[in-house]
């Protein structure tokens, strides 16, 4: 197939883990060509990409006029924002201090600030895009899922009062070419703060402790392995749909069994408060943040309580093929030497 009959990918973070995953699934797929989006071109992961084959392309989500020509011609655009990194960075800190404002707030502003730059962009280039032309990695949104009880889950509301709040409000024909798909927890997030799952007691067993009850159900995403052959299903569907994206759904007991099993390490389970884990966490403001997603997934639950969420299952019974890693797969090709040797 000649590349101008290629359909064309844009890409958002595609030195990501989200958006890295999706152009490896699209790769392997000749009827596309891959324009990725990195402010950085020159890094190592973006001239890994650039050597598969892949446009890499300049751009800043902070400067719409940047997207604007990165998304001209697009049939499909795949979407993710990063509230992690305004949370973390240094300098929006003081920024933050200066505003006035927590750093939970000011990374809530940032990243509503980028998806609705995305969204006016890809608003510009809205005729070049297929039916189900735009696919946005998203949240559900606790504030209206939890009828006003969580008004600080900032990391999910920053991605649902976008997609699909604002494009609903302000593009509704781009809404109607538009598919949502809800990320479940990474089963990589561990990796980030080992002793916050999986803490070494006394008797040698290991104890996790989240304020979240052990019979809440929780969506579990194998992020790099499985991002990629989700969001390529939900392309081949119509639009205007609403996914929720997981290898495996169980709660926090299950979660233990299946890792006791297979580290032959015996665990236990203590739900704590909210006040508790803010004092085990050192970043008091993560704390917080991650807290609350704890709390939100007791009551109403990760996904707001949504029923109406298509899983993989709801896809695989529309005839199309969606690949999944479950939590036990991966967590047998996992190394857990950094948890076992504390
Ligand atoms: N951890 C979890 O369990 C979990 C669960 C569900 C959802 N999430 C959400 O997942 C999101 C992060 O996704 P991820 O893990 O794929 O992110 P990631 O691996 O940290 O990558 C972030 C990507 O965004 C790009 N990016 C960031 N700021 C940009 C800007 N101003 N302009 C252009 N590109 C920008 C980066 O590109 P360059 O640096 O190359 O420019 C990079 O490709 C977060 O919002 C988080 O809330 C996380």
């Amino acid at each position: 197939m000649m590349t101008s009959e290629k359909r064309l990918l844009v890409i958002i973070g595609i030195t990501g883990n989200q958006g890295g995953s999706v152009a490896s699934r699209f790769l392997s797929d000749p009827s596309y060509r891959i324009r990725g989006l990195t402010r950085n071109p020159s890094s190592p992961t973006a001239l890994a990409l650039a050597s598969k084959g892949i446009e890499i392309v300049a751009a800043d989500l902070d400067d719409v006029s940047t997207l604007i020509p990165a998304f001209r011609g697009a049939n499909l655009i795949f979407s993710v924002t990063n509230y992690w990194e305004p949370f973390f960075r240094p300098d929006c800190r003081v920024k933050a201090v200066e505003l006035g404002v927590s750093c939970r707030k000011y990374a809530y502003e940032a990243e509503v600030r980028q998806g609705q730059n995305i969204a006016d962009a890809v608003a510009a280039t809205i005729d070049s895009l297929d039916e189900n032309g735009l696919i946005a990695s998203t949240l559900s949104h606790a504030r209206r899922c939890s009828r006003g009880r969580f008004d600080e889950l900032y990391h999910f509301d920053a991605k649902a009062d976008v997609f699909p709040g604002y494009v609903e409000e302000k593009y509704p024909r781009l809404a109607k070419k538009m598919s949502c798909v809800q990320t479940g927890f990474f089963m990589s997030s561990y990796r980030l703060a080992p002793s916050a799952y999986f803490r070494k007691i006394e008797d040698g067993s290991f104890l996790m402790s989240f304020p979240c009850s052990s019979d809440a159900p929780i969506p579990h995403l194998a992020v790099n392995a499985d991002v990629g052959p989700f969001v390529y299903a939900v392309s081949k569907l119509p639009p205007g749909k609403h996914y929720l994206a997981a290898g495996t759904i169980c709660n926090w007991i299950e979660y233990l069994g299946i890792w006791s099993e297979i580290t032959g390490v015996k665990t236990s389970y203590k739900e704590i408060s909210l006040q508790e884990l803010i004092e085990y966490t050192t970043d008091k403001e993560f704390g917080r943040e991650i807290g609350d997603m704890y709390l939100y997934s007791s009551e109403p639950g990760y996904d707001g309580g949504d029923k109406t969420l298509l899983k993989v299952e709801d896809i695989r019974k529309l005839g199309v093929e969606c690949p999944m890693t479950s939590l036990e797969e991966w967590m047998r090709e996992e190394d857990w030497s950094m948890v076992l040797n504390q």
